[in-house]
């Protein structure tokens, strides 16, 4: 006899529940006791409470081989869905490890993808929790094409909707690139993220190394430059990937959002001394930031790599913008093939989202060294012209000190259309610093001179005094206007208000070919 409907919704139930235990029990309680949240804790922890909707939960492989004939796999190993954070929605997957080590079969990556090209098609970003073992080693080549289709829905979206990792887990070997396709990665403390494992590199090149020490958090933040900001578990990782979502807009057909308030740009005269005028002094950048941002918060983005450059996200009388600035603490400032990479990326990430640039320069020039020329500084350095010179977002630079040279084109000059460009009374914008340019200028002089070092010093002071100073380059329009450093909040807000409406059109193109 046929079942009742009551009967029918019974087992329903029962099936529901069955399956939203994942791997059972048992696997889930072993994973929660290695300190890790489970797949739909991990979206319980990002999304806005009751606004999950999942898809997919009745997945089921179709492997036959090996061992697969009649498995189950609860939504094949991978939490699909809808939901909101702060309001706003977005689209995500949460790999379960307690199935099959969360790998990732044909099903599982179609899931992915589908909910990819949901992200593309409703304009929303997308989140994927990472926590797998990579392909699925039953399913074969078909786990590889899986994992094609969301390297390739990766692309689709990338510039269109905003693409967050979070790596809670292992990711290894292919797994890791989908990742990489993605615009930040927020991996934490319990993760390991590498295309080869210790015991194949031991095989092959004979170096012993740990999984940790290979493919931990700490490895990708200060080496490889591959992640974005280290958490310090799953619970601190979804509040990174909020937070960051709170500064970008959901696609790039729209502006960031604007978070009204009652916002003031009194004076703030403590920024009067922050920056020493002596050019040979340091001090740390952020002291800067702070002060000019709204609340002092800022989110730096890749704190722990070329440290040389800082990055990241804050608001400015509730406007988001992205923030680039030398840091004087570390290596002087000094650019280098790292710290242009990291910036450049960022920037053309901001532009492809409508988020204005503000840029603070006090750089000392390019870094020399037969290190940095053989590694391709040429190159690298050439991405930053590449990426302020492309982006069509507002941008302001605001030089604090030194100015030197290339760096000084590189940082976003006017020339490089800079949009409003203010030089604090403290800048120095020269083709190189002056003791570097009195020895080429003033050579022979010097070597005529019966005090070699009095004639150096005299002239290195000569050469200071025309160019230690914004008036030349305001003379010139290279800067806008020069302006006291405790009024550089109000004169940031003020361009971001005139410059909220800006338009530059391009010439139309496929797409321009920056120096990789
Ligand atoms: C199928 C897998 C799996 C995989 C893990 N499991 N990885 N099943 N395919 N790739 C299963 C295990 O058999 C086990 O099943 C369960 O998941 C948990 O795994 P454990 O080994 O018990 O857990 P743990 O000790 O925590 O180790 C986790 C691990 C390890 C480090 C991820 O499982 C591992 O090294 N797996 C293989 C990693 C790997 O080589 N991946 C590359 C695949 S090839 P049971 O039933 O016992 O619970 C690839 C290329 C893709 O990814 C290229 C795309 C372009």
């Amino acid at each position: 006899m046929a079942l009742s409907m009551e009967q029918r919704i019974e087992q329903l139930r029962i099936k529901r529940a069955e399956l939203l235990l994942g791997g059972g029990a048992d696997k889930l309680e072993k994973h929660r006791a290695s300190g890790k949240l489970t797949a739909r804790e991990r979206v319980d922890a990002v999304v806005d409470p009751g606004s999950f909707v999942e898809t997919g939960l009745f997945a089921q492989h179709r492997a036959t081989m090996f061992g697969m004939e009649g498995k189950e796999t609860p939504a094949d190993g991978v939490v699909t869905g809808a939901a909101s954070v702060g309001g706003r929605l977005i689209h995500l997957a949460s790999q379960d490890f307690t199935v099959l080590g969360g790998s990732a079969g044909e099903l599982h990556s179609t899931k992915v993808s589908d909910a990819m090209q949901q992200s593309l098609k409703t304009g929303s970003p997308f989140v994927f929790i990472n926590d797998s073992g990579g392909a699925r080693v039953q399913e074969g080549i078909d786990a590889l094409s899986g994992y094609g289709k969301v390297f390739y829905s990766n692309v689709q979206l990338s510039g269109a909707v905003p693409q967050v990792s979070l790596i809670c887990g292992p990711c290894a070997g292919g797994a890791a690139y989908s990742p990489a396709l993605t615009d930040f990665i927020i991996q934490t403390r319990k993760a390991q993220l590498f295309i080869t494992g210790p015991s194949v590199i031991k095989q092959v090149t004979g170096e012993n190394v740990t999984a940790d020490d290979l493919g931990g958090p700490d490895a990708h933040m200060t080496r490889s430059g591959v992640i974005h900001f280290i958490a310090e578990d799953d619970q601190h990782a979804a509040l990174i990937c909020k937070k960051l979502l709170s500064f970008l807009p959901s696609n790039n057909l729209e502006d960031p959002p604007y978070v009204p308030g009652d916002y003031t740009c009194d004076p703030d005269h403590t920024l009067d001394s922050i920056v020493p005028v002596d050019p040979k002094l340091s001090y740390d950048v952020r002291e800067v930031l702070v002060r000019v941002v709204d609340n002092a918060d800022f989110l730096e983005v890749q704190a722990g790599y070329a440290g040389n450059i800082v990055i990241g996200f804050a608001r400015v009388c509730g406007r988001s913008v992205g923030i680039i600035a030398n840091n004087p603490a570390v290596k002087a400032g000094v650019l280098d093939i790292d710290s242009s990479d990291k910036a450049s990326r960022f920037i053309r990430f901001c532009n492809a989202f409508n988020v204005p640039l503000v840029t603070f320069v006090d750089v000392p020039g390019f870094l020399p060294g037969v290190e940095q020329e053989y590694g391709g500084i040429i190159r690298h350095g050439a991405k930053m012209l590449f990426a302020y010179s492309a982006a069509t977002v507002p941008k302001v630079t605001v030089i604090l000190r030194k100015a030197y040279g290339g760096a000084y084109i590189a940082m976003c000059c006017k020339d490089l259309g800079a949009d409003r460009s203010y030089a604090w009374p403290t800048a120095e914008i020269a083709v190189m610093g002056a003791e570097g340019a009195a020895g080429i200028v003033f050579r022979k002089e010097i070597e005529a001179a019966a005090d070699k070092k009095a004639k150096r010093a005299e002239m290195i002071e000569q050469y200071r005094e025309a160019f230690a100073n914004p008036t030349v380059a305001a003379g010139r329009r290279l800067v806008d206007d020069i302006i006291e450093p405790s009024m550089t909040r109000k004169f940031i807000a003020q361009s971001l208000e005139y410059l909220n409406t800006k338009r530059e059109l391009r010439p139309s193109k496929k797409h321009g070919l920056i120096p990789l």
